[in-house]
């Protein structure tokens, strides 16, 4: 079995969670399962270290920045596994310091994304991480905090794409998925 199949094959599937007509595709079997949670850590770094990533300048990878909540499962991992900074972007009002801050649509209203403001330094290569890819819109906040900071965004990883709701049209840098559904 390939490595990709053998993720998919890890992931839960929910009908009706958290309301009726949602479909939700839960990571943590995959995370419960130690061999299929270093397959796709593993599957990550392949992906960073063996593939030139366009408008990089180096291979380099300064910081890999992890989303609220479920990236900051997997974005310390691969940041340690690349020697990089890990940096989280978080809900506002749960950072101390001085933050930068983007807003972002959710299905009702919008929410604020926050990052500390010296997290990322003028030119720095940067990675971002999420579990999953839907209306696109934590991302692509996540990437105005890390514009706004100076860094250069070469990449969002996610471990599921959501395909329908066109998320990956919203971002600044390319996307990768392993497992798209639609
Ligand atoms: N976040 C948004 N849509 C989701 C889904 N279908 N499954 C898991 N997380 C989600």
């Amino acid at each position: 079995m390939s490595d990709v199949d053998f993720i998919k094959s890890h992931l839960g599937s929910h009908p009706d969670f958290p309301k009726k007509g949602i479909v939700f595709l839960d990571i943590f079997p995959l995370l419960r399962n130690p061999v299929a949670f270093e397959t796709l850590i593993t599957h990550f770094i392949h992906r960073l270290t063996s593939h030139t990533i366009p408008n990089s300048p180096t291979k380099k990878i300064d910081v890999i920045v992890g989303l609220d909540a479920r990236g900051f499962l997997l974005g310390p991992l691969i940041a340690l596994r690349l020697g990089a900074a890990f940096v989280p972007v978080r809900k506002r009002g749960k950072l101390p310091g001085q933050v930068v801050s983007a807003e972002y649509q959710k299905e009702y209203g919008t929410d604020i994304f926050e990052m500390q403001a010296d997290a990322i330094q003028p030119g720095q290569t940067v990675v971002v991480v999420d579990d999953l890819i839907a209306t696109g819109g934590s991302a692509k906040a996540a990437g105005e905090l890390i514009a706004k900071q100076g860094g250069m965004t070469l990449e969002y990883l996610f471990i599921i794409e959501l395909l329908f709701l066109k998320g990956g049209e919203k971002l600044d840098a390319p996307l990768y998925s392993i497992v798209q559904s639609d």
